[in-house]
């Protein structure tokens, strides 16, 4: 209705508590990255700390349209912050603590972040990642750049056993790793703590009531000119997009215990971790550790702890744990699992009949969910128990989605068909803008093929109408389920001062599905050495994050290129396969820098 207002705070929360009446119920399970550190929240618990939080925000200067960045590990106070953000009408921009401090800083600009919010450190299995560091070195980079964010809120973490702050973390039990007393500068006047703030704030907030069209987070997602983009959700549209599919993909019930093992600095984590499920009252698990530690039995182990009904991966995470075949799995029951998920990336056959014969023991649905950060949520996906299943595909479109096969001259095709896949009609959940380039929004998604909304995958339908994704056909790249651009890559490699020139390639690899296959063309005066690359991996580390270290760095004197100078990637993706079978190269400028290439190719993982 026009003129109506709406809070998604206020839905997934208070209407939660006092109009479902299950302020008791368990919302999270919190798993920490020892199995031993496990506290777990109520509905009811929740919505008195997201109240508490938002007071703080609001107390500290945050109003509606603001926007608030938040950089954390997989903890119950994410989620608060997250909410509390929302509750206000404020925009959280989310950045995943695998980031580096240069992205952060990018995506704090981008979108004129007033605040941060940030924790000491926190470990992933056996790593320490000091994120008030990370933190600090961006809010510096920041402020060099004139832009000084003026609070900076820190969760203490890592040492949290110590605080007695009477809040539901402190209670579990200490943390057997070494803890290492992590020395965090403080910029006295920026940085505050949380529990300090949280300890004067009321515990009743008045939600901030907003128009369904009104915005509700950025997140970024890479582009293939290389800076990332802020897409924009909506308060409206998301919310009814992500409670539905959430709804309908995963069957839920009431006494379902579901878990999504995606980090919240992702889409996934943002739609099925928080706004999803808690907008139906659903009971999750939340994981702030990773598939392999202590061992590789944890996510099997964590099934049984909690009883999980329902269970939503990632390719990448099935390959891997398959590599240490069935035993890891089979000692533990499972029998709690009803349906199993999978996102991200497209799904081998191989990896999903795995996934089906041992993980869920021939019993369970498989519904592979192709969708993107765009969308919101879930655009072709199985309705499990519903829909027939195909291993690697992601089978139908879910309601009221339009999707259609076009060829390069914008053609819709009919049957049988392979082409570009796009979406004819929006649906609730698509992203309305990107932050601050509305141009940029229209020109990546609709002015290739006009009417019509690009996902940049290709696509291929069978004889029974079945989809399935084949991969990106852009510049981008899909690294365990994580888009990255090529163009971002090249540019953090050609930084280097020994670099003259980059070309990067996507690479199949057994567990990541892409991986990164690096060309540099050195200047004058250097020479190729592992210590460089070395380097180079380091500095792309420290300008994206880890989860775009290369596997391959090539030296390569020379790059194929057309005439016009622009390089010929698929040239270079045959040769990093060692494929001679390159098609038409009678463009090439310079043949002979092509089997210079080939002599030249990385044979082994650096
Ligand atoms: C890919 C993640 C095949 C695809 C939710 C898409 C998939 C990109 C699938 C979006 C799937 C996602 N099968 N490919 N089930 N799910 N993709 O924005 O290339 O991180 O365009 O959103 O991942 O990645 P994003």
């Amino acid at each position: 209705m026009k003129g109506a207002t709406t809070n998604i705070c206020y839905n997934v929360l208070d209407r939660i508590v006092h109009e479902k009446k299950l302020g008791d119920k368990i919302a999270f399970y919190w798993e920490g990255n020892e199995p031993e550190e496990t506290t777990q929240i109520t509905y009811h618990e929740l919505l008195v700390q997201v109240c508490q939080f938002s007071n703080v925000l609001r107390k500290q200067g945050i109003r509606k349209g603001d926007r608030v960045a938040i950089y954390m590990p997989m903890i119950p106070k994410l989620v608060v912050a997250m909410l509390a953000c929302a509750r206000l009408g404020a925009l959280h921009s989310i950045v995943f603590a695998g980031f580096s401090a240069e992205s952060l800083c990018e995506r704090i600009l981008d979108a004129s972040c007033s605040l941060l919010i940030t924790a000491d450190a926190f470990y992933r299995g056996e790593k320490l990642v000091k994120l008030k560091e990370l933190a600090d070195e961006a809010l510096e980079k920041c402020r060099e750049k004139g832009f000084p964010v003026r609070c900076c809120i820190v969760v203490k973490h890592l040492r949290r056993t110590e605080l007695g702050t009477g809040d539901s973390l402190s209670q579990s039990p200490p943390i057997k790793r070494p803890c290492p007393d992590v020395q965090i500068s403080w910029n006295e006047g920026v940085d505050f703590w949380w529990h300090e703030l949280i300890h004067e704030a009321g515990d009743e907030c008045e939600p901030e009531w907003c128009d369904a069209e009104d915005p509700l987070f950025i997140l970024y997602t890479s582009g293939s000119t290389g800076k990332p983009k802020g897409v924009v959700h909506t308060v409206g549209g998301y919310m009814l997009y992500v409670a539905t599919t959430f709804k309908y993909v995963f069957d839920f019930h009431a006494e379902d215990v579901f878990w999504c093992t995606a980090d919240i600095g992702w889409i996934t984590g943002h739609s099925y971790v928080t706004y999803g499920p808690m907008a139906n009252g659903a009971t999750s698990v939340l994981f702030e550790g990773i598939p392999t530690y202590p061992d590789v039995s944890r996510m099997w182990s964590i099934v049984d702890k909690y009883k999980v009904t329902k269970f939503y991966t990632a390719p990448t995470a099935i390959r891997l744990l398959m590599k240490f075949g069935d035993k890891p799995v089979t000692k533990h029951s499972r029998a709690s699992l009803q349906v199993l998920g999978t996102v991200g990336e497209p799904i081998n056959p191989e990896a999903w009949l795995w996934y089906h014969q041992v993980v869920g023991a021939q019993r369970c649905p498989i519904v592979d969910t192709f969708w993107q950060t765009e969308t919101g949520g879930h655009m072709l996906t199985p309705l499990p128990g519903a829909t027939p299943m195909k291993p690697g595909s992601a089978t139908f479109p879910f309601f009221g989605v339009a999707p259609a096969i076009l060829n390069e001259s914008g053609e819709e095709l009919e049957g049988e068909a392979e082409g570009y896949l796009v979406f004819k009609q929006p649906w609730p959940g698509i992203m309305r803008t990107v932050y601050g380039n509305h141009e940029r929004f229209e020109t990546t998604y609709f002015k290739k093929f006009p009417g019509y909304y690009v996902t940049g995958d290709g696509c291929r339908r069978d004889q029974d109408g079945y989809y399935w994704i084949t991969g990106r056909i852009d510049d981008m790249l899909n690294v365990s389920g994580h888009l990255l651009s090529t163009a971002e890559v090249e540019s953090a490699l050609v930084e280097h001062k020994a670099i003259a020139e980059a070309a990067v390639v996507s690479h199949p690899h057994p567990v990541k599905g892409e991986c990164l296959y690096c060309f540099v063309t050195l200047c004058d005066g250097y020479t190729f050495s592992s210590t460089l690359t070395e380097e180079l991996k380091k500095q792309i580390r420290e300008k994206i994050g880890p989860i775009a270290t290369p596997d391959y760095i090539q030296n390569a004197p020379g790059l194929p290129k057309t005439r016009s100078g622009k390089i010929m990637r698929r040239v270079l993706r045959k040769i990093a396969q060692n494929d001679h079978d390159l098609g038409d190269i009678s463009t090439v400028a310079d043949p002979s820098v092509i089997s210079q290439l080939f002599s030249h190719r990385c044979l082994t993982v650096q």
